[in-house]
Formats: C-alpha cells, structure tokens, sequence
C-alpha cells in the first residue's frame, strides 16, 4: 500500500529550507502554517514581515520544491503571505481596519520576474505616457514585456497602444492580447462605466488581472511587467501593495513628476505611502522637464529642479529628465509611442 503522506511529513521536508534572516530552518523560524494535504495536493502559509520580502520570496520556491520531493505528493502550492505588523504605520485615507488586517500575499505572480510600477502623486504628469514608453522600450531591447493598466478611472494603455481587443479567456484566465509585441491589459478593456466601481470589486478585479492572467508563456515567463497606476495614493496601490511581491527580484514603483512644486508635493505624499508599506522605490522620472522651440531655445515651462529635489529628498536616483515634446504627445494618441524616446530610462533600469 503506498503513504499517504502527512502533515508531518511536509514538516519534516521542510527543515530543509533555512530561512536566509536567522539561518534558522522556516519551521523552527515559525514562518510556516495552515499545512493541509488533499489527494496528494499540498498547501501550506509562509508568513513574514512586508518588510522583508525582498529578503524572504525565494523562500517559496525553496519550499514548493522541498515539499514536491515528499513521496505521494503530486502539486504543492505555497503562499507568501505578510501582515502588517502590530503598530505599523498604514497611510492615511481609505486604510480601515479591515484593510489593517488584510493579509498580503507576497508569492511571486506566475510567470512574472519582475514588477515595475509606475506611480505618482498629481495627476496628468505622465505616468501612462512613462508606462507605455517604457514597456516599448524594454521590449526592444528584447526583453519579454507586459504592461497593465490599473487606472480605473482614466484608462490610456488601449489608445496610447493602439488596442481595442478585449483580453479571450482560456480555462478561466484572461489572455492578454499583444500590441507592439507587449501583452497587455487594461481595466479600461475589462470594466465599463468603470466610476461607480467600489473597493472591494477593484481588489477582485486586481487579483484577476494579476493572478488570473496568462503571463508569458510556457517556459517563456515575462522578464518585467509594467505596471500603470492612477495617481495618488488611494485603494488601487495599497492593493497592489498587498497582492504582489514589488520587491521580489528588484522590482518596485517609480514616481513620475514634473519640475514643478505642486506636482513634487504631491509626490512626495506618494513616496511616503511606498515607504509605509514596505514597496522599495527604485527612482524618480522627472517629465516635461523642458521644451525646446522650434529656434532652439530651451523653455522651463514647469520650472525647474523638482525632480532632482524629490530624488534628494528620498535619496533616490533621479532616472531621466524627459522634455515635453509635441511629437510624444501625438504617438501617444495615434497609438505608437517611439521606444527609442525611453531608450535611456529603460537602459538604467535593466541594468541593476
Ligand atoms: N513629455 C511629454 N511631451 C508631450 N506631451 C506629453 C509628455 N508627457 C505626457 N504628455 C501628454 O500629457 C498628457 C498627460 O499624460 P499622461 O496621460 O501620460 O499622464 P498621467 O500621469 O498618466 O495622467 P493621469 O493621472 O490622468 O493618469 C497626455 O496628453 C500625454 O500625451
Ligand atoms: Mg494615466
């Protein structure tokens, strides 16, 4: 008769994992809980701190792969997940304590190596506008790239990427389909009379677009997928925040202003939320920083030094400086945004 194997024995493989914070094994460091087994299928909680993600998500493949060595185990999943800890500071407005409580699930996403969110705290800076020119520009340098619209309210990847296909589904996950060789896809693509949509639908919706997405492809996962957010600070980041590893494997957000102190305040309120909840913040994209006329002379339309003065203040990396330009403005409404125009930005954030 063959084992059906126990609790105990998923326990037992995984003392083989040492947990690389206390160089203890994850059982002995109390990180594992809620191991169920069910005709061969093993599941079981990797509970850690948000702030050491980036430290602790390989944790969750080690364990996956010491669990499937277990004799009659045929699939084994492994949640990462983190709480706030007691007394944590949480931003302020739209944290309940329902929110306080939320558990975060910090496993890697399937087939994604890294996320790069782009972020801000005004709106109109260009945000969408980064996003899609980034998620180009990787792309041309051969990387394989995804790009997903979290802006709920104000949808732009279907025009600035020329799409209008709704994403298919296969065996209940969305497939996003391709523009420009970038997969996509947008909660404009997903939902319509999108304002009157509530919080707990748009971290539904979030899970989906995230988790339930056929990323990549069969041993081809997505080396970056390029997030595009609303601006500020409000539900849609924190759930992005508590659905996915942004710091697994040198991801993280990026705050996008423009010189301008308005814009640079606002920001500011946008690093500080990143900081609270334990998301790294790889850098600053300074946008419409200057306009060259036609007789070549420079105009500092939004003033000047407020990206450099941002990237100061968090010591940060200020990552490009990017001047308006009328040309940009209509690629991004005709759909084709010309990668080499974020050749620069996608350089240094490859290059890490
Ligand atoms: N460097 C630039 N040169 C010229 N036009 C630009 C530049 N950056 C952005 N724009 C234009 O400015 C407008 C706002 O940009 P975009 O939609 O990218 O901002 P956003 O931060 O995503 O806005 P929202 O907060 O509404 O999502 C768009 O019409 C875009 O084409
Ligand atoms: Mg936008």
């Amino acid at each position: 008769m063959t084992h059906s194997p126990t609790p105990d024995d998923v326990r037992n493989a995984l003392r083989a994992v040492i947990d690389p914070l206390t160089g203890q094994d994850v059982i002995t460091a109390g990180l594992i809980s809620g191991i169920a087994i069910k005709e061969g299928k093993a599941g079981f909680l990797i509970t850690i701190d948000p702030r050491q993600q980036a430290a602790r998500a390989p944790l969750q493949p080690a364990c996956e792969k010491a669990v499937a060595g277990v004799s009659g185990i045929t699939d084994v999943t492994a949640v990462l997940t983190a709480q706030a800890a007691p007394g944590d500071p949480l931003p302020q407005g739209g944290v309940g304590p329902e929110r306080a409580r939320a558990q975060w699930n910090l496993s890697p996403v399937e087939n994604v190596q890294r996320i790069l969110a782009i972020s801000s705290g005004k709106g109109g800076v260009g945000k969408s506008t980064v996003a899609t020119g980034l998620a180009l520009a990787l792309a041309a340098q051969g990387l394989r790239v995804g790009l997903l619209d979290l802006d709920l309210y104000g949808p732009s990847l279907p025009r600035m990427m020329g799409l209008h296909d709704k994403p298919a589904l296969r065996e209940q996950r969305l497939v996003p389909p391709l523009a420009h060789g970038v997969q996509c896809l947008s909660m404009g693509l997903l939902m319509e009379g999108a304002a009157v949509v509530r919080g707990p639908i748009i971290t539904k919706t979030l899970q989906q677009m995230l988790r339930g997405t056929w990323w990549g492809a069969e041993g081809q996962p997505l080396d970056v997928l390029v997030v595009d957010l609303p601006p500020g600070t409000g539900d849609i980041q924190l759930s992005l925040a508590q659905a996915a590893p942004l710091a697994y494997n040198h991801g993280g957000a990026l705050l996008v202003t423009t010189p301008q102190m308005v814009a640079v305040e606002d920001a500011h309120k946008a690093a500080q939320m990143w900081c609270k909840v334990h998301v790294p913040i790889l850098g600053v994209v300074e946008n419409m920083s200057w306009f060259d006329d036609p007789a070549g002379q420079r105009h500092a339309l939004f003033g000047e030094g407020g990206g450099q003065a941002l990237a100061e203040a968090f010591d940060l990396p200020l990552l490009a400086q990017l001047p308006m330009q009328p040309a940009l403005r209509q690629e991004a409404d005709d759909g084709r945004i010309d990668a080499a125009r974020f050749a620069a930005l996608a350089a240094r954030l490859s290059s890490r």
